[in-house]
Order: structure tokens, then sequence, then C-alpha cells
């Protein structure tokens, strides 16, 4: 098995002072079972904080929830791939359904943000996954190969490009329903070969996490499932003592 990746998405919770204490109480008490990266990814306000907490070690990194793809200029509330690494970022989510089914993001807009952060080794998770009638219609496996194949289709050299990808159906996020280990693992396997076709070998080393409603009583379920190389995770991350123990699984 790859090195585990549990990934907390805080989304728009827990300010810098919460994110402080958060850190303090995660840190002082988490006790890694083996070898594996956690992720937090807070507001962007509160990325120094995250990253000056994490400073001093490898497996426990900051994220940032969402990117703008131009470098600088008239945009106002975004920031840059540069300015997010600048801040101590070591990863990007992209396309995650918020952004796209909130805010209308569309593929081509996510394939500009890997290729910006790709163009600044920023690595990214690129995030796809159905809605419910999308599901419903049968559409599942063409909707997430097509959000797979476009999103990555501007980044240059994805070969050698730092990525992860994360598999979260729109409707299993934040409604308590999950999907059940094997429908997860067969939309797994799914991506690491439409992934093989584009980077051969490769494939095998790029993590493909699960996400929607995931919470302390399924993640070990999950998490076994073959191709299931971690976890991200949304509301059960913004308490820290709720994601101690899915960090912990
Ligand atoms: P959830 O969110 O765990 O609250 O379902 C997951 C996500 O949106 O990343």
């Amino acid at each position: 098995m790859k090195r585990p990746i549990l990934a907390a998405n805080w989304k728009m919770n827990n300010g810098p002072t919460a994110a402080k204490a958060f850190m303090s109480a995660f840190l002082e008490n988490y006790q890694p079972p083996g070898d594996r990266t956690v992720i937090i990814f807070p507001p962007a306000v509160d990325l120094i904080t995250v990253a000056a907490a994490t400073a001093a070690r490898t497996d426990v990194i900051a994220g940032i929830q969402n990117i703008h793809w131009a470098e600088k200029g008239a945009f106002t509330g975004e920031v840059s791939a540069m300015m997010a690494k600048d801040a101590g970022a070591r990863i990007v989510l992209v396309g995650h359904s918020e952004r796209r089914h909130v805010f209308g993001e569309t593929d081509a807009q996510c394939a500009k943000k890997c290729l910006a952060a790709a163009k600044v080794q920023l690595p990214f998770m690129l995030c796809i996954g159905e809605k419910i009638e999308q599901r419903e219609a049968g559409e599942t496996e063409a909707v997430v190969m097509r959000q797979l194949r476009e999103g990555l289709s501007q980044t240059p050299n994805l070969i050698s490009a730092e990525f992860m990808i994360a598999y979260e159906p729109v409707w299993a996020i934040g409604t308590g329903l999950t999907a059940s280990a094997t429908d997860a693992s067969a939309i797994h396997t799914l991506v690491r070969s439409e992934l093989k076709q584009m980077i051969g070998t490769r494939a095998n080393e790029i993590p493909i996490l699960y996400g929607g409603s995931v919470s302390a009583s399924n993640a070990a379920g999950l998490l076994a499932a073959p191709e299931v190389d971690g976890l991200l995770v949304g509301g059960a991350s913004v308490e820290a003592t709720s994601w101690l123990t899915i960090a912990q699984t």
C-alpha cells in the first residue's frame, strides 16, 4: 500500500484563532500509527498559521483550498499559486465540488488552475465526482473520466508533475451518504487505468483519495478498500478531536 494520505478540508470554518487552537490540540495528541501524510486545507486566511504550526514536520502539511490561474493582477479576492506557496501551502485543491457547483467552476478553469500550480511546482489535488442525477442516469463513469481528462489536459510534463486525485461523489458530500467501499474502489480502479493511459506506470504512484461524508466510523473501511489511497474529509475534520481519530485510523 502507498503512504496513506489523510486530508482535512475545513471549507469556510475555523478562523486564525480557531486554527491556532486546533493545530496545537491536534499536534500535541497526534500519534501517527504508521507511515502516513496528513494535509490540512484551511481557509486562505489561516494558511500562515497552519504552515507555521507544521513547519517542523514533514508528515503534516498545509494546503490551500483554491487558487486563481493567473500569476497576479486585477482579480479581487483571489490568490495565485505562487502567493499560496509563499504563505506555506504545499498543495492546492482544484475543482472541489463546491467550487464547481456553487461557484460555477468549469473543467477548462480547473485545467488552467492545475497548469498554474504545476508551473510553480505546487502539487495539486484534482477533485472529480458525479452529481446524483448523473449517477441515476448511469453517467458516473463518463462524468468522472471527462473531469479527469479535461482537468489534467493543460498540465505540462504530466508524467513528472506532482498531483493527486480525489474522487468525491457530489451526492455524498455533507449529506451523511457515503459511497460503499466497493463502489469507491470501482471508480478508483477506473481512474487508475485512465491515468495509466496518460502517464504509464507512473500512474501507480498517484494517490487517489475518496471523499464524501467520511467519518470516524467509516474511515477504516474506506481506507482498506483496494485503490483507495487516502481520504478527503470535510465536516468531520473541522474539530480537532474528531479529526485526530480519523487521522489516526
Ligand atoms: P464532507 O466533505 O466530508 O463534509 O462530506 C468532503 C469534502 O467536501 O471534501
